[in-house]
């Protein structure tokens, strides 16, 4: 079942003057249950993509269907009701609220949504013992460790079971222990819970845990990878060789 259909997307940043035009009628399927990976240059539209279709921004042009809705034609009102339900969130530098436990930046999505407070007790005991921080549920986000903090931003992101999670450079503030175990915890609940998740990276690491890797050049696809029954170190070896085809290694940090 196709969860998300972009089409034509076009996105131009600037003004009549002083154009650039980051997507340039970029098409996309993602099917339900996919985890899905987005590579390219440094400055490729790996952000610009993401951004576009978790509506984070407008498209310049095209359309973007999330279980058969149009987004593109949402006012913003309606988008907000539909981003609170249907997308869940990951970011490269956490986004937790400092002044609340990570008990209490988890149960947020499920606060905004009116949750009954016994249900929301049962899918916040359920998510954070899945990702390891169910002890860590009083502390603050200043008094726990940078992988610590990725999972509890991943428990927010899968509390409500969103129909799909974007995660824009999940691993790219962590050591590569505390990355490798947010990505295991990323599949697990990919596979346990059927979660959708579409990841951007610029590590071929990060993208080996996935089930495809979409690599984007020019403002579209240039290519795409599946990685079938291989293992995660010959996908591995597969992204590295179309990453140096398509230009060498991205260091973006
Ligand atoms: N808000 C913005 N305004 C103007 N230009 C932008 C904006 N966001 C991104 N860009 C430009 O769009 C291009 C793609 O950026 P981005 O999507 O962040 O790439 P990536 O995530 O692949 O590194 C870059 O040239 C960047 O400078
Ligand atoms: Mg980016």
């Amino acid at each position: 079942m196709i969860l998300l259909e972009a089409a034509k997307l076009h996105k131009t940043y600037g003004n009549k003057f002083n154009k650039q035009e980051v997507l340039k009628g970029l098409d996309l399927k993602i099917f339900k249950g996919e985890f899905v990976s987005t590579m390219g240059a440094s400055g490729s539209g790996k952000t610009t993509l993401l951004n576009v279709l978790s509506s984070i921004d407008r498209v310049s042009n095209g359309s973007i269907k999330i279980e058969g809705k149009d987004i593109t034609g949402m006012k913003e009102k309606q988008l907000a009701e539909f981003r609170k339900q249907h997308l869940g969130f990951l970011f490269q530098d956490y986004n937790l609220l400092d002044t609340l436990t990570v008990k209490e930046n988890i149960l947020l999505p499920l606060s905004v949504s009116k949750t009954p407070r016994k249900e929301a007790n049962q899918r916040f005991e359920q998510i954070a013992s899945e990702l390891g921080i169910l002890e860590l549920k009083d502390k603050y986000p200043n008094e726990i460790s940078g992988g610590q903090k990725q999972r509890t931003s991943a428990a927010r992101a899968f509390i409500h079971d969103p129909s799909i999670i974007f995660a824009d450079e999940p691993t790219g503030a962590l050591d590569s222990k505390s990355a490798s175990d947010l990505l295991n915890k990323l599949s697990d609940l990919n596979q346990k819970r059927q979660a959708t998740i579409l990841m951007v990276t610029h590590d071929p690491v990060a993208a080996s845990y996935c089930g495809r890797v979409i690599f984007i050049k020019d403002g579209l696809i240039y290519t795409e990878l599946n990685k079938g029954d291989q293992s995660r170190q010959e996908f591995f070896k597969d992204i590295m060789k179309t990453q140096s085809v398509l230009g060498g290694v991205h260091h973006e940090r």
